[in-house]
């Protein structure tokens, strides 16, 4: 069976690629796994090159196909921060409860109409041919007015689905990961794989 690396050292986001990907004829292997430590410096401007430079980073430390990811929230009220600093935003140490209520601090008293919001995920696919190719999937959102919800990581409790009046840490993980970014994104590479 041929073997494919996902570039993370997240265990969720493992189970979610297994899930999504299960049924193909490939070895889903994490980085770890693949025995695979090298420091890879997330230095892109935007969303597709940081998850091509860590792609291409592990393909080429080890010759086989290997997907990465790369994530974040984009508030529209804030000029689409924090962008690709999500992860790094206000520092990496600083806990989600408080990056949560600094947003919601910057936002107080905006319009319901103008709190718009969205998760993006990029997925790079590295070819050891070296073919790349990404694709973009988006779940549109609003900021909440105050958190709530204890599933789901980072952001998700201040990000509010108007349809399902819900945030999507209010979601179980089978609800979130049909309609995520994430999910959405795997789906559209496995396509190509
Ligand atoms: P990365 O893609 O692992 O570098 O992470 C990007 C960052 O974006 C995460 O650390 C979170 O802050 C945020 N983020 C990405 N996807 C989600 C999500 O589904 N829920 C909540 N926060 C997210």
């Amino acid at each position: 069976m041929k073997k494919l690396i996902f570039a993370t050292g997240n265990k969720d986001k493992m189970r979610e690629i297994r899930q999504i990907l299960g049924d193909m004829d490939y070895e889903i292997v994490s980085m770890k796994e693949a025995g695979v430590d090298i420091d890879i410096v997330e230095d892109g401007t935007t969303f597709e090159e940081n998850a091509i430079i860590k792609a291409r980073a592990v393909m080429e430390a080890t010759g086989c196909l290997v997907l990465a990811d790369d994530s974040g929230l984009e508030i529209d009220y804030l000029g689409k921060e924090p962008g690709v600093q999500s992860a790094r935003y206000m520092g990496e140490n600083t806990s989600y409860r408080i990056k949560n209520q600094i947003l919601l601090d910057r936002l107080h008293g905006v319009p319901a109409a103008v709190r718009g919001t969205r998760f993006v995920c990029v997925i790079a696919a590295a070819f050891p041919d070296g073919r790349i190719e990404t694709r973009r999937a988006t779940i549109e959102g609003r900021i909440a007015d105050k958190p709530a919800g204890e599933n789901g990581f980072g952001y998700d409790p201040i990000f509010y689905l108007p349809d399902r009046q819900k945030t999507t840490a209010e979601l179980t993980e089978e609800e979130k990961n049909e309609i995520s970014h994430r999910g959405k994104a795997l789906r559209m590479i496995k396509e190509i794989l």
